[in-house]
């Protein structure tokens, strides 16, 4: 089965004060998707963005929107959410115990549903909403920040949601996020991503926007041509 891969630029580590021109500038690189990292200062130790970033994103470009939800009780917030332009919304499994009835709130409100697993959550945790879901991510750091060192260790997570996934919804996307780099990013498709969340390989590398996506994307093409059932999308 050919598997498309795409490339979700993070705004966690863009210049706010440039916001638009930011996402345009990704945009024009060649950014597949917009990742919004929502985190609440309880689920994790840090406060960013709500609807209103979201409205903001849905004003600037056509891009699909993949927010990231890293909040308690994300059910009480799926509406403003997906109001505010959101076209995919992914929730933790960790300390989530409707997570059922949340992924058919998202749909039913017209969005895609993602489920989301720590680094320290088995990958068995999901099991049971697998058939439910159109996305897994498995987080590549801690949640809360970005900049920090990929953890190589959730290679081998990421082969067996693969595996869960071959056997159980295969239209369904895995989903990378954390320290993606041009260096790290291979061995993450090998392993059975096809979706690369990036901030700071992206808006904070030292050439720019479009360079940090190109290198990216040039190692995920190396790697096409070695493995022709990965494909980009058109
Ligand atoms: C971390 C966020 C990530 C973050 C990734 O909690 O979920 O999306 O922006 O940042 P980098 O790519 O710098 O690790
Ligand atoms: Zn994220």
């Amino acid at each position: 089965m050919i598997r498309l891969f795409y490339i979700s630029a993070s705004i966690l580590s863009a210049d706010f004060s440039n916001l638009s021109d930011q996402i345009r500038q990704a945009e024009d690189a060649g950014a597949d998707w917009i990742h919004v990292d929502v985190m609440d200062g309880h689920f994790v130790p840090n406060i960013t963005m709500g609807p209103f970033v979201v409205e903001t994103c849905r004003k600037i470009t056509s891009l699909p929107l993949d927010i990231h939800l890293m909040i308690e009780k994300p059910e009480n917030h799926i509406h403003s959410f997906i109001n505010a332009g959101a076209n995919w919304v992914s929730i933790h499994i960790e300390g989530n115990p409707n997570v059922h009835r949340t992924i058919q709130l998202i749909h039913s409100l017209g969005a895609k549903a993602g489920i989301v697993l720590n680094p320290g959550t088995p990958s068995h945790a999901i099991e049971a909403v697998i058939p439910f879901i159109d996305l897994v991510l498995v987080m590549t750091v801690n949640p809360g920040f970005s900049g920090q060192s990929f953890i190589p260790q959730t290679l081998g997570k990421i082969s067996a949601i693969r595996d869960m996934l071959d056997k159980n919804n295969k239209e369904a996307i895995l989903q990378v996020d954390g320290g993606i780099n041009p260096q790290n990013i291979s061995a993450v498709a090998q392993a059975g991503a096809n979706c690369f969340v990036a901030a700071t390989a992206i808006f904070k590398h030292p050439q720019g926007i479009a360079e940090g996506l190109h290198s990216l994307r040039k190692e995920l093409q190396k790697k096409m041509r070695l493995s022709p059932q990965i494909q980009e999308r058109d």
